[in-house]
């Protein structure tokens, strides 16, 4: 079932790229099976670098040729050159306590009481605005991505600010977000 998840991850990530590109030119969407996937010699398979990938955000960087995924207690920087397998990632795991404190108040350790990045977003010319559930204590950090033809992928985790009314406490809730100005307004649906 792992691997079956993975696998449809990376499915995902795949055919979002299509779409996204698809989108813009105001095209029928581009449907490809995975053998066409592979045959185009354009794309790679990434499936995390600790075998299971669970994505909680997405975000496509096409001025950056990267794409950026949050997950459980992770972030990964793809670059996205032609055949590419480049990535780098950041662990970033709830505050200190705050996993043990959702534990306490009976959530479940595994499905709740993690930080499921929820929010990924452009910020300024050099870094992205992150932002987890934080174990049901959100919170946000700016990530440095460098500027465009550089790799880096680097969070100062001293720099954490609180995520409240950004994104939502739990990691099953859905919701949108939108940036505004240097505020980014988060939307519960
Ligand atoms: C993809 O790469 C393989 C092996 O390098 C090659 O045989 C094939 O012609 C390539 N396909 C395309 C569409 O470029
Ligand atoms: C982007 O914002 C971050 C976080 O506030 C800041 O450290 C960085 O210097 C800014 N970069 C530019 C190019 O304005």
């Amino acid at each position: 079932m792992e691997g079956f998840t993975s696998f449809f991850n990376m499915i995902l990530v795949a055919l979002l790229v299509a779409t996204v590109s698809s989108t813009k030119l105001n095209v029928p969407r581009l449907r490809l099976s995975y053998a066409d996937l592979l045959s185009t010699n354009r794309s790679s398979i990434f499936s995390g670098h600790h075998g299971q990938l669970s994505l909680t955000a997405v975000f496509l960087d096409e001025y950056r040729d990267r794409l950026f995924l949050g997950g459980k207690d992770i972030l990964y920087s793809l670059l996205l050159g032609p055949a590419s397998s480049e990535s780098k990632e950041i662990y970033w795991p709830p505050l200190p306590g705050n996993r043990e404190d959702c534990i306490q108040t009976g959530k479940e350790p595994q499905t709740e009481c993690a930080n499921f990045v929820r929010l990924l977003q452009p910020f300024n010319r050099t870094h992205l605005l992150a932002c987890g559930t934080g174990a049901f204590q959100p919170m946000c950090a700016f990530i440095n991505v460098g500027h465009r033809g550089e790799h880096v992928f680097t969070m100062d985790p001293t720099n954490v600010e609180n995520g409240r009314g950004k994104v939502p406490h739990d990691p099953s809730l859905p919701f949108a977000s939108t940036f505004n100005g240097m505020s980014c307004v988060g939307v519960y649906l």
